[in-house]
């Protein structure tokens, strides 16, 4: 008998070693792995890089507590505002408290409470960061949601215009949105709705904890568009599998985070950040990023020739090494027959099948998972 909540709906895999792009199981079975642990080890299992920077940090110190100066949050802030163009990074440990600091940044910064999200959007599953997210489906159960949050369309400016007013605190958003179906925010539409948003005095909040490091070919989607976010929130593939998050934000909101306002006693994590620097000076490298643009190509034209035919297959949706493939039918049944052939793979919403690979995924690899896909989805 397990002695877990049954929250997740878990795979009859248990893994007892992972290494670059394949993660071996206690049965013995060799599995080719394009989740990256859900976009988080986006150099692969295990990089001998960052091991060898964590294996350092844990003969220095672990754990000292944020009342000390922590000279790899420096770096790890310096390499994250460089990347996204902002100027200052809160640390925290995960996703959803990463959008948590961010709803009260804005907040507290605007003095205004209604956050506006998008239908479908995934923001996490605290109080607030549930209550920001667009789907029903997360919230059942729990009560009376965190109030003034309120839904709009993506990609339909006119619902966006009827919900901004004079107690909007900020837009908040996912470029393209990772759970709820690759669905890509196009770049008229984000522009125009930062631009409404900044002309009604609200901030423009990023979700990039899905999106970010690296997966769609640049640092953070929103650059691909040329947005001028006043916060991102970042987590996943930040530190390749150790618990990191947080905010970048601008200069302007320095203020409103004083000493007291926020804070988490793990956040900023050394042995965390050891695995960061490592893991960004490797992404946040612009050839390494052009590399990650061509990958995505290739697996994209292997499934676009080979999917022409097979008749569920709908569209490819995504960017980079983020890639949805939309089917006519639900997509989780598939999920389980590519693991029977040794490829772990995703679904995103209902009908999409989610390719997560890690960034460094070999030609020989995208080959291989385009293979099995091409030959279950036309069987
Ligand atoms: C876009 C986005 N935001 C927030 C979260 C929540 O992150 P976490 O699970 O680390 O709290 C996720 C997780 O899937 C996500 O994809």
């Amino acid at each position: 008998m397990s002695h877990l909540f049954p929250t997740y709906a878990r795979w009859d895999v248990t893994p007892v070693k992972a290494k670059g792009a394949y993660l071996t199981a206690k049965d013995g079975k060799e599995y080719l792995d394009f989740t990256s642990g859900i976009s988080v080890c986006n150099l692969g299992h295990a990089p001998d890089n960052v091991q060898k920077a964590v294996e350092k940090q844990l003969n220095q110190f672990w754990h000292t507590s944020n009342l000390f100066q922590i000279e790899l949050q420096e770096d790890v802030a310096k390499q994250l505002t460089d990347a996204s163009g902002l100027d200052l990074v809160f640390f925290g440990n995960s996703g959803a408290e990463a959008n948590e600091a961010a709803i009260k940044l804005a907040r507290k910064s605007t003095g205004r409470t209604k956050i506006i999200t998008f239908v479908d959007s995934f923001h996490g599953r605290t109080f607030a960061t549930m209550a920001a997210t667009g789907q029903e489906k997360i919230k059942t159960g729990f009560g009376p949601m965190l109030e003034s949050f309120e839904y709009v369309t993506m990609n339909d400016l006119d619902s966006l215009k009827a919900a901004l007013d004079d107690n909007t605190a900020a837009i908040m958003f996912e470029v393209i949105q990772g759970e709820g179906g690759i669905n890509e925010g196009s770049a008229d539409f984000l522009k125009a709705a930062e631009q409404l948003a900044h002309e009604n005095s609200s901030l423009v909040i990023i979700d990039e904890i899905q999106t970010g490091i690296g997966r769609t070919g640049k640092a953070f989607a929103y650059l691909h568009i040329g947005l001028d976010p006043d916060i991102v929130s970042f987590a996943k593939g930040v530190a390749s599998g150790f618990p990191l998050g947080g905010i970048i934000g601008k200069a302007s909101l320095a203020d409103v985070f004083s000493a007291g306002s926020h804070g988490s006693t793990f956040g900023g994590n050394p042995v965390a950040l050891a695995a960061a620097k490592e893991t960004l000076a490797t992404i946040f490298d612009e050839s390494f990023l052009a590399d990650v643009t061509k990958k995505g190509e290739k697996l994209r034209s292997l499934l676009e020739k080979g999917l022409a035919d097979a008749a569920i297959f709908n569209k490819l949706k995504g960017k980079g090494l983020m890639v949805g493939i939309e089917l006519d039918e639900e997509a989780g049944p598939f999920i389980a027959k590519a693991r029977e052939q040794q490829l772990l793979i995703l679904t995103a919403g209902t009908h999409v099948i989610r390719l997560l690979p890690p960034l460094n995924v070999t030609d020989e690899e995208i080959e291989k998972a385009a293979t099995v896909i091409v030959e279950m989805l036309t069987a």
